[in-house]
């Protein structure tokens, strides 16, 4: 895989360089709640734009269906990203057509544009060959080379991720090289005991995950709402809690197969339940009761892990050398269950682990809580795509930049 520094070796000025970022940031009400996956392509675009070439930004936000909606402009991502350059960056209002033209027309060396959101255009998802190369073939029209560095989005076979780079010179930008770097070693030659910690909503999202991660990991702890599918496959009720039953098989075969393989599967002993799930917006008080994993009750539902489950899977972190963890470990946007999910978060930062958090709502929650991101060895910018990765998967915008 070339990096940027070949590109910048080779000389960029007056080039119009095409960088596929990631800025799928959060957004409430227009304003953007986590600015962090536009801070990550920051080195990528200064380095560029220091070296006289014309940046021509491009990514994704949230899912629109392929056809322009307000909603999902990335106007507010480019302002944000003009802010943290300190410098003009400007904005076209369409992806491939007249106005994208004339702002990369107008770009003088050393200037940055943002152009419309990718996922306007329905070439960009197609899952028809044929439609995604013609839309790619309109973006290549912009540039003359391709700098790729929007790795959350390198799980996705999307035209400005995958047939793009095939049409023009390609690179990696900085954000990739390092994300890749770090998951390397994560799966080639980790330093053990290596411990795991997923969390979030679905069973479904992990077993893949987990299924590779039988092979790797020392230790899985298991929190947030799939913890539910767990504790009820070991033969627990749950209440109300977050349930997918039709996952419990495949569940009970990863426990039994841990035990075969001799990797620890931890689950909480205790959880915080409530029969209510706690209002988010106003973040009233939810008084939330703390009973033992195998007692919830049958009108309640679990929402965090326990001050037990705390201590037990700080005692679990204490002594890795490598920690991954993905996915919050109960509803910590409110501040009643976000306990759990700090718990984890300062273990890890008490750890002389490598300490890699992976992508999305973790990175999300680490900054929300008030976390010093610094301080953890690393928070990828990519929740779907570090899981992936760590599957031992082909990831299509990589292997497009390996090309
Ligand atoms: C993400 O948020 O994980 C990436 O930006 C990819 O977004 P997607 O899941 O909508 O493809």
């Amino acid at each position: 895989m070339k990096t940027i520094d070949a590109l910048l070796a080779e000389g960029v000025n007056g080039k119009r360089v095409f960088v596929r970022a990631d800025l799928n940031v959060p957004l409430a009400d227009g304003t953007i709640t986590d600015d962090g996956r536009i801070r990550a392509v920051l080195p990528t675009v200064k380095a560029l734009a220091d070296a006289g070439a014309k940046v021509v930004v491009a990514s994704h936000l949230g899912r629109p269906k392929g056809a322009p909606d307000p909603d999902f402009s990335l106007l507010p991502a480019a302002e944000r990203l003009g802010e943290l350059l300190g410098a003009p960056v400007a904005f076209a209002q369409d992806t491939v057509g007249p106005a994208a033209h004339e702002v990369v027309d107008g770009l003088e060396p050393g200037q940055v544009a943002v152009i419309e959101n990718l996922r306007f255009n329905a070439g960009e998802t197609s899952k028809d060959d044929a439609e995604r190369g013609e839309f790619a073939d309109k973006l290549a029209a912009l540039a003359d080379v391709y700098v790729g560095d929007g790795f959350g989005a390198v799980h996705r076979k999307h035209a400005s991720v995958f047939d793009l780079p095939a049409k023009l010179p390609h690179y990696a930008g900085y954000l990739i090289a390092t994300e890749v770097g770090v998951l390397k070693k994560l799966t080639d030659d980790v330093k053990r005991p290596y411990a795991v910690v997923l969390g979030g909503a679905k069973v479904s999202d992990k077993l893949g995950v987990i299924d590779h991660l039988l092979e790797k990991a020392d230790r899985i702890l298991i929190g947030g709402g799939m913890a539910y599918t767990f504790l009820k496959a070991q033969g627990h009720e749950v209440g109300i809690s977050l349930l997918q039953e039709d996952q419990i098989p495949a569940v009970r075969e990863y426990m039994e197969r841990a035990k075969e393989k001799g990797v620890e599967f931890v689950l909480p002993v205790d959880v915080l339940v409530s029969p209510d799930f706690p209002d988010l917006k106003t973040k009233a008080p939810a008084n939330p009761t703390t009973v033992a994993a195998d007692a919830i009750p049958a009108d309640q539902e679990g929402l965090d892990i326990g001050p037990e489950t705390r201590k037990l899977y700080a005692s679990k972190l204490a002594d890795a050398a490598t920690i991954f963890w993905n996915g919050p470990l109960g509803v910590f946007e409110h501040p009643d269950y976000a306990e759990g999910t700090k718990a984890v978060a300062q273990a890890l930062l008490d750890s002389p682990a490598f300490t890699v958090v992976g992508g999305g709502d973790s990175a999300a929650a680490v900054r929300t809580l008030g976390f010093d991101e610094n301080a953890f060895g690393h928070i990828s910018t990519g929740g779907g795509a570090s899981l992936e990765y760590l599957e031992g998967k082909t990831l299509p915008g990589l292997a497009a930049l390996e090309n």
